[in-house]
């Protein structure tokens, strides 16, 4: 049995160690946010975000996580209460199949919390390892502008970055 803390609480999981925590997010967990694309770490679909970097959680597996922390989207906000990385994409409307956006915000999010200060190369250079095939990269380039934007003044403002601060 493994323990993994995800998105703050306490899931003992029965699996393989080897297990990909994609797999346990998604079979077990009920927690579908993060997408199978390649299996291979080459496209982004299954990025969350393990203590304070994004990865792949297709090529992590479960067996290094006890004692870690999982952030997953569903983390971040809800459908009724988005966060503030989750509403800039909305704003900007930066979704098309959608496919990869939980991964892009994944990202994203793990991205302004290193560096609150990004401009638009490092957001350009961050976002690099996320794949769009649609190609609203450049609605995804805005929507993350706008999350640094809003998440500096709400960090100004003592206010929380995203619902599982505020908890
Ligand atoms: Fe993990 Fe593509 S599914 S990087």
């Amino acid at each position: 049995m493994i323990t993994l803390t995800i998105n703050g609480a306490a899931h003992e999981v029965h699996a393989d160690p080897a297990t990909p925590l994609l797999y346990v997010l998604r079979d077990e967990l009920g927690l579908n946010g993060a997408k199978f694309g390649c299996g291979l770490g080459q496209c982004g679909a299954c990025t969350v975000i393990l203590d304070d970097r994004a990865v792949f959680s297709c090529l992590t597996p479960i067996g290094v996580l006890p004692g870690r922390r999982v952030r997953t989207i569903e983390g971040l906000g809800t459908a009724a209460s988005p966060g503030p990385m989750q509403q800039a994409f909305i704003t900007e409307q930066a979704a098309q199949c959608g496919y990869c956006i939980a991964g892009m915000i994944m990202r994203a999010q793990a991205l302004l919390e290193q560096n609150p200060n990004a401009d638009d190369a490092a957001i350009r250079a961050g976002m690099q390892p996320n794949l769009c095939r649609c190609g609203t990269q450049m609605r995804i380039l805005r929507a993350v502008g706008r999350a640094a934007r809003e998440m500096r003044a709400r960090k100004q403002a003592g206010l929380p970055t995203t619902q599982e601060a505020a908890r």
